[in-house]
């Protein structure tokens, strides 16, 4: 069997195969270039079929905290997967999801105490969301509307759909949507009087929401856009006041993305649900958790099994995956990481005053550095916007230099895993400043 598998590896016209069979995700397939083959990777470094190397400058897509194949996560996945693999989480428990919370907990903002497992950063919202509706349903009070950020991305099913920003990505799933009540996301400088007074007006309209959904501090996906978390607070306080249940996302935020453990750390008001994804393995295997206060628990107990969360996942709480989190906890919490997040930032911030000191920052309409991540917004005639054509050209010219960054249209950004070098990250910032010199001569 591995001789088969090292034989395909070896010799098959792999691109003819990815282009005949295989359905990539986010991809327009015709007119497609080949898919880089990758074939190995070790911390930062992606190792392609064709020899070349790649800096890892967006964590795989925000997923990897420690660095690609980390010896003690792998050392721990292999051990588990001699001990148990995979059991039904619903009647059953095991070591792993205990050992894993009673690690996780007292790291979460304070109260979120229940802790309910998914496989993604989608099904955590999607968790999440309907505990929200069915908290409600089972007070007897029905609410189902959700307060929502202008610009947010809270994943791709379809209740994280119906919280996300309407885009052409998911125009054709629109008329099919719950409604949701936007309001203007706390950018560092708005004026946040104008956001509040919009969720005043909401408030006073609708008897009937549900909760608040915010990404804090960054919203991803919109652009690596950044808040002020004094704004986000006001409106906290406000929803808070009103008692609709808040749901922070932080499934891109959390586990030392923006400096500190969760974002919500910022803030004083914290949330009564938490969403976490993607670094919660660092990036080893899909699990996601959505985390909930005592008294939102409480509304499902009671004597009919109609009241309880009706909802669970195959893989819900899978063993490999609460082991590997529990192993990347542990390095998370060492001082060695926190000091190679500091670092990372001390040189995103670095860069940013280098940059918009030299005559290229005069071709950036901004840079934002929050925590481990650096976003470079690029002055363009089209604006600001995902569907912005220098993202394709710049994704190109990165990978050529040896760096995957994957720009949100003219927003490039640097998420990176936290065991990136000096001279790794100098790279990145270096071909960032190259290129705009080369594309504004
Ligand atoms: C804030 C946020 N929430 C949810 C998701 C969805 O996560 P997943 O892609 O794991 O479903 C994402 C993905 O980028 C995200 O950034």
């Amino acid at each position: 069997m591995q001789r088969y598998y090292e034989k395909v590896c070896a010799y098959m016209d792999y691109a003819h195969w990815d282009k005949s069979h295989i359905w990539h995700p986010f991809t327009q397939h015709q007119g497609a270039r080949p898919a880089p083959l990758v074939t190995r990777a070790q911390g930062a470094t992606l190792f392609l079929a064709d020899g070349r190397t790649l800096i890892d400058g967006i964590s795989s897509w925000w997923v990897n905290l420690h660095g690609h194949c980390h010896p003690y996560i792998v050392e721990a996945l292999a051990a588990q997967a001699h001990k148990l693999e995979q059991v039904i989480f619903a009647d059953f428990t095991h070591e792993e999801a205990l050992g894993f919370t009673q690690a996780l907990v007292p790291l979460l903002p304070p109260g979120l105490s229940r802790v309910f497992f998914s496989d993604n950063g989608s099904t955590a919202v999607e968790v999440a969301l309907k505990m929200a509706i069915q908290y409600w349903y089972n007070l007897g009070t029905p609410k189902r509307k959700f307060v929502v950020l202008r610009g947010g991305y809270h994943g791709d099913t379809f209740g994280a759909m119906a919280v996300s920003a309407r885009s052409p990505f998911s125009a054709a799933f629109a008329p099919l949507f719950f409604e949701v009540l936007a309001i203007d996301p706390p950018l560092r400088n708005a004026d946040h009087r104008l956001a509040l007074a919009q969720l005043d007006e909401h408030l006073n309209q609708h008897d009937d929401i549900a909760g608040f959904i915010y990404e804090p501090l960054v919203q991803g996906t919109a652009g690596m856009m950044m808040q002020d978390p004094h704004g986000l607070d006001l409106l906290l306080t406000r929803a808070r006041q009103a008692g609709i249940l808040c749901i922070a996302d932080e499934v891109m935020t959390g586990f030392g993305r923006t400096g500190a453990l969760f974002a919500s750390s910022a803030m004083e008001e914290q949330p009564d649900i938490i969403c976490l994804g993607k670094g919660l393995t660092a990036g080893m295997l899909p699990l996601s958790v959505t985390a909930a206060r005592e008294f939102v628990f409480a509304a499902f107990l009671g004597a009919s099994k109609e009241r309880a969360f009706l909802h669970g996942h195959s893989f819900t709480a899978n063993s490999l995956g609460c082991r590997v989190a529990l192993a990347s906890l542990e390095l998370l919490l060492a001082e060695s990481c926190r000091l190679a997040r500091r670092s990372i930032e001390a040189a995103h911030q670095q860069f940013r005053a280098e940059l918009l000191a030299s005559p290229e920052g005069e071709f950036c309409s901004d840079v934002r550095v929050q925590g481990t991540i650096l976003a470079v917004e690029i002055r363009t005639p089209e604006g600001t916007g995902y569907f912005n054509g220098l993202g394709e050209t710049m994704a190109e010219f990165f990978v050529d230099g040896g760096v995957l960054l994957r720009p949100l249209g003219n927003i490039v950004y640097i998420l990176p895993p936290y065991c990136i070098t000096a001279a790794e990250l100098g790279k990145a910032h270096g071909l960032i400043r190259q290129f705009l010199r080369g594309y504004f001569p």
